[in-house]
């Protein structure tokens, strides 16, 4: 052995024990703590700078919870982790929110002086399913979060264990769990049905219409290049003849539900570069006209997207609001 080698050797242990020993694994990690490297949840080598090199592609990391919600308000989130190492049960798991703050549940812990990053991870390694809460911020509009877990063998050891990110492809960092803080007097029904690779598209309203004004619905986790139509409807409960909210499940549209009337549409095409990365932005204005104060306004939007059902249409949450 050189003495590069040598010294490298030395560093990497010193890098293990300090953190197996000062932290142990079994009380989670933070990214850019304990000699972790930074960007844990969103690029290479994350766990694998002690963990294997390599992400596992049978990991499967995932994250429920309310994804179009409002200003402040408190939303139940679930991670899991799931896929690999098969006969155990235990694991770990890291995540941080580009806004908000997370509330620990009693099998995490939260870290906030993370470079003013909200982060959260495991307190011991016995769990594959963490249930915590997340508190959004007052101000409207997109937050990313990311995560990164370990099926682990339960060997108490950095070797043997299975890691990969929160995503449709386990072995690709920086995929975001999006959700969308609208305005006040926003709310939302429903969520997404799932689109190509699983991305469920998801409306967004950063302000209520206005008399006067014009607002933007924006939808999320569109295919790249999209064709999405925005849906303004008058009514959430009949669409014509028919009843709202209208399950699709007999047309060949899986678990996607018709919630608005369509009444008004608008035809969007998704920017975005690779799958679920498309934003589709429908501009919608209200004349001057003061009569339409109090007027409610219902909107969802529908994708063209072949890979999400025999339909061959997704389609988001719904929002209502009243003119402003
Ligand atoms: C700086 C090195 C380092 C990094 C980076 C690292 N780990 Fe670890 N991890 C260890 C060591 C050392 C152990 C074994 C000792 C222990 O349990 O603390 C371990 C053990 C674990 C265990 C328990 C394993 C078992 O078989 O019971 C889990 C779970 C875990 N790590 C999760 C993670 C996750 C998730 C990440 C990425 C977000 C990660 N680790 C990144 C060093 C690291």
């Amino acid at each position: 052995m050189n003495a590069t080698c040598a010294i490298a050797g030395l560093l990497l242990a010193a890098i293990a024990l300090g953190h197996g020993s000062a932290l142990g694994h079994g009380s989670g990690i933070i990214s850019g703590k304990n000699g972790d490297p930074r960007n844990l949840t969103t690029a290479y080598p994350s766990c694998g700078n002690c963990h294997n090199s390599f992400p596992n592609f049978n990991v499967v990391v995932g994250i429920d919870g309310a994804t179009s919600v409002a200003p402040g308000s408190a939303v139940a989130m679930r991670v899991t982790v799931d896929g690999a190492n098969l006969t155990s049960t235990r694991g770990g798991f890291t995540m941080e929110a580009s806004a908000g703050a997370f509330v620990a549940g009693t099998t995490t812990r939260t870290d906030t002086t993370n470079a003013g990053r909200a982060a959260i991870t495991h307190v011991n390694s016995l769990q594959r399913d963490w249930t915590f809460s997340w508190t959004a911020p007052t101000t409207p509009g997109l937050v990313q979060i990311f995560a990164t877990a370990n099926a682990a063998n339960g060997d108490g050891r950095n070797s043997g264990d299975a890691w990969g990110w929160f995503g449709p492809m386990s072995n690709v960092p920086g995929t975001p769990h999006r959700i969308f803080v609208n305005g006040p007097q926003v709310t939302s029904t429903g969520e997404g049905c799932a689109g190509t690779d699983g991305f469920r598209p998801l409306l967004g309203m950063a302000n209520a219409p206005t008399v006067g004004t014009s607002y933007v619905a924006q939808t999320h986790n569109l295919p790249a290049n999209g064709v999405s139509v925005s849906i303004l409807g008058l009514s959430n409960t009949a669409f014509g003849t028919l009843p709202l909210p209208l399950p699709l499940q007999g047309l060949g549209g899986g678990s996607c539900v018709l919630r608005v009337s369509i009444d008004l549409t608008q035809v969007a095409i998704a920017s975005g570069a690779g799958s679920g990365t498309g934003v589709a932005n429908a501009t919608w204005a209200i004349p001057a006209v003061t009569s339409l104060r109090g007027l409610a306004l219902h909107h969802q939007t529908m994708t063209v997207d072949a890979g999400a059902n025999s339909l061959g249409l997704s389609f988001s949450n719904a929002l209502s609001t009243t003119v402003q």
